[in-house]
């Protein structure tokens, strides 16, 4: 296993430029399944393992995939396959995402309960729905979800809850299907706004992504492109708390500060200074952050529950009492138990967690518990006392691409190292 070791009292200093967005390219991963001609890439696409799980899935459906760097090569003409490998769909939870341009290309597809994971049960009820009101006969038995595609139609789908993966699957699942689909409740999320920017850079027609109502005017065929994904508003998210949290200056590059303004608000709240500029954000900390009153997670635009964890470490430190509420994932608050090893004064009661913000932090071993929270243990880290080893980092490795390598360039001091911590998941 793997972990950081994490020097902690650094103050970061520094630029650093953000990756593509792990939550853009994995829906759009899928989406390079739905023309029949054309090469598709990918730039700036994060060498994280949630991608590699994702192109290896797609390698097993007859797609050849090759990367170099930060470019993706996807080539889908040797497509064939409509089951989804058992093994490999269950590593990722996004491999549903497949479900729809599969049956939008094959008009059939066989998949795998993707499964729960650590921060949550994550039924899929939401896109069967969807499908099903697009015409998808499905039948489920024993764990296993075959989808017979031959009646599909458009139309409108209404979601009881703006589901992004859901949202996702249905736009791409209607992107081939003649006629107008309407997605009603849609979620608006950036990244939903950057897979219609994608389809219809192929040659798709979709309208509407960022707002509630979302409009797909099928077409008969998509083309290959080349395409760069947005930002990852949630790891600028997780340095700008790293920076707050060790009294640090940086500036993030290749940023969106559109997409970031839940955060950075929250942050301002808690006495940060923030300047944006066309694609850069800067954040200048206090030499101790104040509390904030309350934090709410809920869909987009209101407070990302990606950034749940990483704001409640930096709350550990403030001066005052932070209320935080957990409203999306029934079981994200596992980081708790490691941050109250370092010394945080957090008591839990459901998904709230009320923190007294306490003077120091001491280094401790930790483990990651799933990706997010695994992040907040760094940035806790970071701040405190002495040394840390985060162990079972292979969750951050999920999707931070590097993250060492960002932090030792804003003057953290991290390594990855060799640790005997066990796999909290066995
Ligand atoms: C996406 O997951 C993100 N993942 C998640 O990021 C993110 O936390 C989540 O959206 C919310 O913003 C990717 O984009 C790859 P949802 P998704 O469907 O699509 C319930 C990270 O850390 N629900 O909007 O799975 C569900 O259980 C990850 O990067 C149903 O009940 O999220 C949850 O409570 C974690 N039935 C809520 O809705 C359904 O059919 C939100 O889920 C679908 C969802």
């Amino acid at each position: 296993m793997e972990g950081f070791q994490v020097k902690g009292g650094e103050k970061l200093k520094g630029q650093v430029r953000l990756q593509g967005a792990k939550n853009a390219v994995l829906p759009i991963l899928a989406a390079a399944l739905l023309p029949e001609e054309g090469e598709t890439v990918i730039r700036d696409c994060p060498e994280i393992r949630d991608a590699d799980a994702m192109t290896g899935i797609l390698g097993k459906l007859g797609c050849v995939c090759s990367r170099r760097g930060a470019e993706l090569r996807l080539n889908n003409r040797g497509l064939r396959h409509w089951e989804m490998p058992d093994e490999l769909s269950k590593q990722i939870r996004s491999s549903i995402f497949l479900l729809g341009p599969i049956l939008g290309r094959m008009r059939r597809a066989t998949v795998t309960y993707p499964g729960g994971c650590e921060i949550g049960l994550r039924p899929i009820d939401l896109h069967l729905k969807g499908l099903r009101a697009l015409g998808v006969r499905i039948l489920e038995e024993g764990g296993v979800i075959h989808c017979e595609g031959g009646g599909m139609r458009s139309g409108p789908v209404y979601f009881d809850y703006p589901s992004v993966g859901a949202t996702e699957n249905v736009m791409m699942a209607a992107a081939l299907l003649p006629g107008l689909t309407t997605i009603h409740n849609a979620a608006r999320e950036p990244e939903i706004e950057d897979l219609q920017g994608f389809i219809n850079a192929m040659g798709g027609c979709v309208r509407g992504a960022g707002t509630q109502v979302i409009e797909v005017e099928g077409v008969k065929k998509l083309r290959g492109v080349s395409y760069a994904p947005i930002p990852d508003r949630i790891v600028g998210g997780t340095l700008l708390c790293a920076a707050a949290v060790t009294g640090g200056e940086i500036i993030l590059a290749n940023a969106c500060p559109r997409h970031m303004i839940p955060v950075s608000e929250k942050l301002k709240e808690m006495g940060c200074r923030i300047l944006q500029e066309t694609d850069r954000l800067i954040l200048k900390a206090p030499d101790r952050l104040k509390a904030f009153s309350q934090l709410q997670t809920q869909p987009h635009p209101g407070f990302p529950t990606d950034m749940q964890a990483q704001m409640l470490a930096a709350s550990c430190l403030a001066e005052g009492t932070s209320v935080i509420v957990e409203n999306v994932f029934e079981n994200r608050l596992s980081h708790v138990a490691d941050l109250c090893r370092m010394g945080a004064d957090i008591r839990v009661s459901g998904r709230t967690a009320v923190v007294r913000g306490v003077k120091a932090l001491t280094g401790a071993r930790v483990t990651a518990r799933d990706l997010r929270g695994g992040a907040a243990l760094v940035i806790a880290a970071l701040a405190a006392q002495g040394e840390s080893v985060v162990g079972h980092i292979a969750l951050v490795d999920r999707g931070y691409a590097h993250l060492e390598d960002a932090l030792n360039a804003l003057g953290a001091c991290v390594r990855r190292v060799k640790t005997d911590t066990i796999d909290p998941s066995e």
